[in-house]
């Protein structure tokens, strides 16, 4: 056995992405949202993290992610920021823009990008759309920001889509898609997010695009896949979409111990002498006052 000490794991960074890509190796991305989860995404070995406006649902509790703000998506994130300088793992951290950051201008998505970098520590940003943002992606990666798209099902648009459904399913709208995936590769995003669409459509991006692919919804021919953290973990026992696989019920497990803790406290079992404090320096003496029994601590002997 080597007595060596191990060097420090290198954090990834978006360079790894294209190499991964063409060495075939598969990009594991989870969400996360504050440093517990991010300190244990990092250290369970995922590639990436992305603190997604998916927040706004998972863990605001709105019905969409159109309520967050830049104000949330930087507290997050350097919540997540944090949690990464701990964990000793090597996740590169994205952040996603969140909606009205990015879509009035090409100058205030830049200061946005520029913001979710200097105050939340992300090292690089999301934006959905396609080639409508070609020159908004073009000036955030010319001022040193890495920019990963989101082609397909992209919820900052659900009004427009009529509701959270599967995107590219004709031929007309994969073409569409497969256009927009390709002008966001000219315009230099490191990667793609594609959500909810055909997995024949997503191999077909996957092969023609030189960045990767990561997939939510959309087959197992993406370069990369990505699960918002509290749908792989079965948090919520109501959500169950089709793309989502469940690594863990901790819904159940989390009602089942606090249920428990619940039950102790009303029964007194809780807490035990086990986790009391003592001081050897108090004394609890029963004293008669107004011809009352009461308890009294002086200072004394140790009980
Ligand atoms: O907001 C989010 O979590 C996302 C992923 C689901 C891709 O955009």
């Amino acid at each position: 056995m080597s007595s060596q000490p191990q060097a420090p794991r290198r954090r990834l960074t978006v360079n790894d992405y294209r190499r991964m890509k063409e060495a075939g190796e598969k990009i594991a991305v989870v969400t996360a949202y504050d440093a517990t989860m991010a300190r244990l995404v990092d250290s369970a070995g995922a590639d990436a993290i992305l603190v997604g406006d998916s927040l706004g649902m998972v863990f605001q509790g709105h019905e969409s992610t159109l309520p967050v703000t830049m104000e949330h998506m930087i507290y997050h994130a350097s919540c997540v920021r944090r949690g990464l300088a701990r964990s000793g793992g090597r996740a590169h951290l994205t952040v996603d823009m969140p909606f009205g950051s990015y879509q009035a201008g090409v100058d205030e998505a830049v200061r946005s990008a520029v913001r979710l970098v200097a105050e939340g520590g992300a090292e690089a940003v999301k934006l959905e759309g396609g080639g409508e943002y070609v020159e908004v992606v073009r000036r955030i990666v010319r001022a040193g920001v890495p920019v990963m798209g989101h082609v397909g099902l992209t919820p900052q648009s659900v009004h427009k889509l009529g509701g959270y459904v599967v995107q590219g399913k004709d031929s007309e709208q994969a073409d569409t898609l497969l256009r927009d995936a390709r002008k966001l590769e000219e315009a230099g995003c490191f990667a793609v997010v594609l959500e909810c669409i055909p997995t024949e459509l997503a191999r077909v991006i996957t092969a023609r695009l030189t960045i990767p692919t990561i997939g939510i919804g959309a087959g197992a021919a993406c370069d990369g896949q990505v699960l918002v953290v509290n749908d792989m973990l079965g948090l919520d026992g109501q959500f169950k979409p089709k793309f989502v696989k469940r690594f863990a019920e901790l819904g159940e497990s989390v009602e089942g111990a606090i249920a428990g803790y619940v039950g102790e406290v009303r029964a007194g079992a809780f807490p035990g002498e086990e986790h009391t404090f003592h001081s050897a320096k108090l004394r609890l003496l029963q004293v008669v006052e107004d011809g009352e029994e009461r308890d009294a601590l002086v200072l004394g002997a140790p009980v």
